[in-house]
């Protein structure tokens, strides 16, 4: 019995050093330790053997049993520590090698300039009223001082939401079509009817920005799309003056572009204000000297401003012999074009990331 066991420990040591894959330990652990394996056939065994037999062989069977658990524990810690080894080898990971670069995603530049543009408002005490996109031809026009057929519309060609009558029909559109609106104007009237429905006798006074998509039917151009954001500025109250609206402009200019941006005031024309001005800053490009950007002029235009026409703040709601007020209208895009240099406006909506990107 004693050959036996030393030879069922002899063979199930010798089949151990050939084994390299967990799936062969596990295999050997069955035919070496498992339940119909001749090392347990031993033990099922000891009850036929004599009184004098049976602790002899028990005992030796025991210590086989101890020794091949033991060897099973140390070769299957190799294996294990092998096949780490292994796939440490075959998946390391290389260092040195660059990333893959991920686009980041960010504000459109427009958004951009518009949160600009209100912050600095923000801080000079101008709250934002935002107003539709789709208008009537009344506040977009008529309301501002615009009668109907007068040619100041022609500065802004529409896009009308009903379509166009018959050709020759002799038809017009009506008083009144609804359209996209030209301009960020007709919130003027919007904010003023609001605040003066507040307090109709005494209406309070009112110090806004008004930001938003305008539209116009024009043909697009390096110079001219047809939607763009403007940013309104509207201040209504009692004593406001010319000299208001030229040191809200001016600190706006210096705020937005440089603390020592020279601006200038040239007389204008726009049917809601009296009297009206353009606003040009002194060009960033050339200084002021003449170049492609500013076309030699040394000058750039940037918004049309004035006093409320007194109309405008009647259509408002706010009477003119107790009420005054200025409005600017800029442009966002512009704005950044002359920052940055930007020679075309249509990469605005172009949606090229290689342009987007560099804001
Ligand atoms: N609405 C004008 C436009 O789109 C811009 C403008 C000019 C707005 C003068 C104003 C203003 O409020 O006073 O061309």
């Amino acid at each position: 019995m004693q050959d036996k066991l030393n030879e069922i420990e002899k063979a199930a040591l010798e089949s151990l050093t050939s084994i390299n894959d967990p799936a062969a330990v596990e295999a050997w652990r069955v035919t070496h330790l498992g339940r119909s394996s001749a090392l347990m056939g031993v033990f099922s065994g000891l009850g036929k053997l004599s009184k004098e037999e049976r602790p002899i062989v028990g005992q030796a069977a025991n210590r086989v049993k101890v020794a091949l658990e033991a060897a099973l524990e140390e070769r299957s810690k190799l294996v294990k520590a092998a096949v780490l080894a292994k796939s440490l080898e075959e998946d390391h990971i290389d260092v040195t090698l660059p990333g893959r670069t991920r686009h980041i995603g960010r504000l459109h530049p427009s958004t951009q300039q518009l949160r600009r543009v209100l912050d600095i408002l923000a801080e000079m005490g101008f709250q934002v009223f935002t107003s539709r996109e789709v208008e009537t031809d009344e506040y977009n026009f008529q309301l501002l001082n615009f009668p109907p057929h007068h040619p100041a519309r022609d500065m802004q060609d529409t896009f009308f939401i009903e379509a166009d009558p018959p050709t020759g029909s002799g038809q017009d559109r009506g008083d009144n079509p609804i359209l996209m609106r030209t301009h960020t104007s007709p919130g003027q009237i919007h904010a003023m009817r609001k605040f003066a429905a507040a307090n109709p006798q005494d209406p309070p006074p009112i110090r806004i920005a008004l930001p938003g998509m305008c539209f116009r039917y024009e043909q697009i151009t390096a110079r001219s799309e047809v939607q763009f954001n403007q940013v309104e500025g509207l201040a209504v109250g009692k004593n406001i003056t010319f000299a208001d609206l030229k040191g809200t402009i001016a600190d706006f200019v210096r705020r937005m572009f440089s603390e020592g941006a020279r601006l200038r005031f040239r007389a204008s024309y726009f049917p809601f204000t009296e009297p009206s001005a353009e606003v040009d800053v002194e060009c960033f490009v050339c200084g002021g000297k003449g170049c492609q950007v500013c076309k030699n002029s040394g000058w750039l235009e940037i918004l049309g401003c004035g006093m409320v026409h007194p109309n405008v703040l009647m259509n408002g709601g706010y009477d003119p012999k107790v009420y005054s007020g200025y409005a600017w209208g800029m442009g966002p895009e512009r704005q950044l074009m002359l920052r940055n240099k930007v020679g075309d406006i249509r990469y605005f909506w172009g949606n090229d990331v290689r342009f987007l990107e560099q804001f």
